[in-house]
């Protein structure tokens, strides 16, 4: 009985450790998986399994090695299918992969009346939205909650202050929301921000659902974690990271967004494109960004989540998602609202590339309607830029692209960078 028992245990414990080395092998198949995808190679591939099983045979004994084969088989069918099933290698989804924080982005057009089969609805949530967001966005989203709560916010920057933050937070409270319920932001950047932080302090944290319905925010700000209001005017100055359950994007919901705010959005994909991604800069340079808008989507999340995958708090590489905005920070300020944020990063690009790159740069501006030049006084565009949070010390890290593809990271005086900058005021701001 005694070696009965024991042997059971010395069972237990091979499957216990089998488990574990079970798990670290899903992990791998994932991870090949995801990399797959992303660079476009078929993700289930079956050539390597033969040789999976050849290689294998001389770890068992000889009287073991057909039985081991046919177990190498199963293990194989097994990773097959949850390659298969799983989220992660459908090609409409990426996966932003930070730890216990790691989320998945559906781009799926028609998907919002879908919901509630990516996100966990069933409790009480509050839909946040603003009133220049086609209303049946949010009641789409609302219906399939089990207790919704829709808020409606004033469109425009404005509303991206503590007032609305605090109007969040009492909504939940008097709708006694506990840890347990969560929040949906339905609408563009200024929503999902705003949305998110009051996500990320109502209870100490609950869960933020992401549902964005602008180029911008459906290319850039709804994912990666920041999530701020404006204080007094300045900028994103009071805000955490934190990081949404789920982003669902619903190309479809762009029919609705005007041209101007389009372009302005793809302002960010540009930008990610001369960064990392020449063949994403040459759908713009095609022209035919229209027909291929999923994809730029999905090219310029892929290249976000990658980035801030390697520097989630931004201490070093997130800085490069800063092309164009040192400048451009700057002109939105002075600007004073007449330009949108990705105009102005449109503009800040300009004089931080190459005169080659500058050149083509320019032209695919031109065909997307996007200004390449400003009114703004080159005096408050300095001012703004030299109260910008993000300056250090006497200067500033900026981001130039010398060849569409690749960029240069370089830490700069303000003087040696205002004196560069006055020649390209010079020429384009009249
Ligand atoms: N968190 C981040 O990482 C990050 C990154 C970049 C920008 N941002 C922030 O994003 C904000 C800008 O976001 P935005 O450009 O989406 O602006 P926005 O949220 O103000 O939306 C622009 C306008 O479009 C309207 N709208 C939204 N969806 C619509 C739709 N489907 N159809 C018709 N109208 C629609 C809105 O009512 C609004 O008037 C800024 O506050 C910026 O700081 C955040
Ligand atoms: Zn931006």
């Amino acid at each position: 009985m005694d070696k009965l028992e024991s042997a059971r245990e010395r069972i237990n414990e091979v499957d216990r450790k089998m488990a574990e080395l079970w798990v670290e092998r899903m992990n791998s198949v994932r991870e090949v998986s995801e990399y797959k995808r992303e660079h476009g190679l078929p993700v289930i591939d079956t050539s390597r399994e033969a040789a999976v099983i050849e290689n294998n045979q001389k770890y068992v004994p000889e009287e073991l090695r057909g039985l081991y084969a046919d177990f190498l088989r199963d293990v194989m069918d097994v990773s097959k299918s949850y390659q298969r099933s799983a989220e992660f290698s459908s090609p409409d989804t990426v996966t932003l992969s930070l730890g216990d924080r790691s989320y998945n982005i559906l781009i799926r057009r028609g998907e919002l009346k879908n919901a509630s089969e990516h996100m966990n609805l069933d409790r009480k949530v509050l839909v946040v939205t603003d009133d220049g967001v086609p209303p049946e966005y949010a009641e789409t989203v609302a219906r399939q909650c089990k207790d919704p709560l829709v808020v409606t916010l004033p469109q425009g920057e404005k509303t991206k202050c503590l007032e609305s933050f605090r109007v969040l937070l009492k909504a939940m409270l008097e709708k006694e929301f506990t840890r347990k319920d969560c929040v949906v932001a339905v609408g563009g950047g200024v929503i999902g921000d705003l949305a998110g932080f009051a996500a990320s302090a109502y209870m100490r944290g609950i869960d933020f659902y992401n549902i964005p319905t602008t180029t911008l925010s459906q290319i850039d700000s709804s994912i990666g974690g920041k999530v701020a209001v404006d204080l007094d005017g300045y900028k994103n100055t009071v805000g955490a990271f934190w990081q949404p359950k789920f982003v669902l994007i619903d190309p479809d919901v762009l029919k609705t967004l005007d041209k101007r705010q389009v372009a302005g959005g793809l302002a960010e994909a540009i930008k990610m494109s001369l960064c990392f991604d020449k063949d994403l800069f040459g759908i713009f340079e095609r022209g035919d960004w229209e027909e291929n808008l999923d994809e730029i989507i999905r090219r310029s999340l892929v290249i976000k989540k990658t980035v801030v995958e390697k520097d989630e708090k931004e201490s070093g590489l997130r800085k490069v998602l800063n092309f164009g905005h040192t400048v451009g920070h700057g002109i939105e300020t002075a600007e004073n609202g007449r330009l949108y944020h990705g105009e102005c990063v449109a503009i800040g690009m300009l004089p931080m590339c190459s005169p080659e790159v500058r050149k083509r740069l320019e032209r695919v501006l031109l065909s997307l309607g996007l200004p390449t030049g400003t009114e703004a006084d080159f005096a408050a565009v300095k001012s703004a830029m030299l109260h910008d949070k993000k300056s250090e010390g006497g200067g500033v890290t900026v981001i130039r692209v010398n060849e569409a593809g690749s960029y240069v990271s370089q830490k700069i005086e303000f003087g040696e960078l205002f004196a560069e900058l006055e020649e390209f005021f010079g020429e384009d701001s009249k």
